[in-house]
């Protein structure tokens, strides 16, 4: 049996999210960002007084027995997250929360309560879902999978003026860096690790415009 996702996976700053909507757009199916769910729990955390000292499956668990995170269709019939019943904003984004997505993405109890909610969403039909273990944890009979990868100086190029997040005029040094403990923590932890499925396209989109990936992408999936 296959299911009809489109996985899309990769390390952080690889284009995915761009490349993921974009291809979404071309094939008029929706779009899920499971790195929004782990920012958005993040976030909850935080506003309960998790901070890397206490980043444990026991500080998260009463965080996600309280939390309620919706992807919810708006009227241009795209998915929409919703952290408690409002739609989330540029707070998921900020150096803080992806300080600490990774540590929190690492923990156990988090990628349960995720994998749940991620695998109910294909009920809805056909659609392109972006994160690090698509392909490999969540789906892996998805229908199609793609590994999304750059070199870390175009990915480190890319983050603040792609994602919108904020780093605070730090150097591109600086975000070289903090991208580079995230894919650490991401690819080295025991649950659910970075890494490409066996059967997925892998795609170096260093040097490519989004436009040229998705391109690609959609000749792949129309094939
Ligand atoms: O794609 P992003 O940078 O918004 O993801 C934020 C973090 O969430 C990333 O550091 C790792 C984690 N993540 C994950 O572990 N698994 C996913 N499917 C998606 C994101």
């Amino acid at each position: 049996m296959t299911t009809d996702v489109i996985a899309i996976d990769g390390p952080a700053a690889s284009g995915k999210s761009t490349v993921a909507a974009g291809l979404a757009e071309r094939l008029r199916i929706p779009y899920i960002n499971t790195g929004s769910m782990y920012r958005a729990i993040t976030l909850a955390a935080m506003r309960r007084g998790v901070s890397a000292a206490n980043c444990t499956e026991a500080a998260l668990a009463p965080v996600l027995e309280r939390l309620q995170l919706d992807y919810v269709r708006n009227d241009a019939g795209h998915f929409v997250l919703r952290m408690d019943g409002h739609e989330t904003d540029a707070a998921l984004r900020s150096a803080e929360v992806a300080a600490l997505v990774s540590p929190v993405a690492a923990l156990p109890n988090v990628r349960a309560w995720l994998r749940e909610r991620q695998r109910a969403l294909a009920a809805a039909g056909r659609l392109v879902m972006e994160g690090r273990d698509i392909g490999t944890e969540i789906f892996p009979d998805a229908r199609f999978k793609f590994f999304l990868t750059a070199t870390p100086e175009e990915r480190a190029r890319r983050r603040p003026a792609q994602s919108g997040e904020n780093f605070d005029g730090a150097t591109l040094e600086s975000v070289a860096a903090a991208i580079a403990e995230r894919d650490r923590i991401d690819s080295t932890r025991t649950v659910a690790p970075l890494r490409p499925a066996a059967d997925a396209v892998l795609v170096d989109s260093t040097g490519l415009e989004v436009d040229e990936v998705v391109n690609l992408l959609a000749r792949k999936v129309m094939e």
